[in-house]
């Protein structure tokens, strides 16, 4: 079915700044990289292939509020494969709309990705994840109250984390775990689901900035949530309207609400992808290729 979205003018014309900067038109894979997840941009590119243009240098992109986000914009290879990976997100709580917060969708259909990677911190939700774990998104819960959509744009959302391509992500993420797992040099936690096919789960979206509260954390279970953060649902249903293929990882930052009885905090959440970053890098460096490839 043809896609029922196109991205937008200032996505297009990201893509043009992009592809003048960068000498490359076309990128396969695009990739966001959420909090605690921006150290890995360093470490994911084959040597010299890297272009890296400030955010703010291109259409459409606002400079990250949040702490932990970089607001850059890195085009690379990866085993080959070229990238387009955008450190810093918009998030709703932010008040600036939705087109922000979407735009890096936009901007990966306008330079040719088929696929969409979005990597988030979220809070673990089950008794049986531990902060470190990666888990990829198998569905999710929109209950930010928002749609990036408007009009009658009726995107289909069955399957919107693409089996085939979660599968891929799955395997992929699960061989470099089990490397970096072996690697004695490696500074990644040994907490975490080294050496294992990552968990999967449903990913319920808040608007945030507050977390939850333990009431609503026992809510989300109920409603069978597995995980909760405050991003990625936008970025997916804009992605699936302009036909991408969308792949999602959490890093398991915390314990949601009321799990430990402990108060959350943003630098937990931050430390959390610091200490695992060797092991973000290594499993974004299988995970890109093979998603590319499938
Ligand atoms: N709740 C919401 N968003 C989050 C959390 C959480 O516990 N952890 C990281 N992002």
């Amino acid at each position: 079915m043809a896609p029922l979205l196109s991205p937008t003018d200032e996505a297009r014309a990201a893509a043009e700044r992009i592809a003048e900067l960068t000498g490359r038109d076309h990128h396969d894979v695009a990739l966001v990289l959420g909090s605690g997840w921006s150290e890995v941009v360093d470490g994911l590119a084959d040597p010299d292939t890297a272009v890296t243009i400030p955010a703010r240098d291109l259409p459409g992109f606002l400079a990250p509020t949040a702490a932990g986000h970089r607001g850059t914009v890195t085009s690379c290879l990866v085993d080959g494969v070229p990238l387009l990976s955008v450190a810093g997100r918009t998030h709703l709580y932010e008040g600036v709309g939705t087109a922000p917060v979407v735009h890096p969708a936009h901007v990966a259909g306008a330079v040719g990705a088929r696929v969409l990677v979005l990597t988030n911190a979220a809070g673990g939700l089950r008794g049986d994840m531990a902060v470190g774990d990666l888990v990829l998104v198998r569905d999710h819960l929109n209950l930010t109250g928002r749609s990036p959509l408007t009009g009658s744009l009726f995107v289909d959302m069955v399957d919107a984390y693409c089996p085939r391509l979660r599968a891929a992500a799955a395997g992929a993420i699960g061989a470099a775990e089990s490397i970096e797992s072996d690697d004695p040099t490696a500074d990644g936690p040994t907490v975490g689901n080294a050496g294992v096919r990552p968990a999967e789960g449903v990913y319920a979206a808040m608007s945030g900035p507050q977390y939850e509260t333990p009431a609503e954390i026992h809510m989300l279970r109920a409603l069978g949530a597995d995980l909760v953060g405050m991003s990625t649902v936008p970025e997916t249903i804009t992605a699936r309207g302009l036909g991408l293929g969308v792949v999602a990882v959490s890093l398991v930052t915390n314990l949601a609400a009321g799990v430990t009885g402990q108060p959350l905090d943003h630098t937990e959440v931050l430390d959390a992808g610091a200490a695992g970053s060797a092991r973000l890098t290594a499993a974004l460096r299988a995970l890109v290729p093979s998603v590319a490839r499938t």
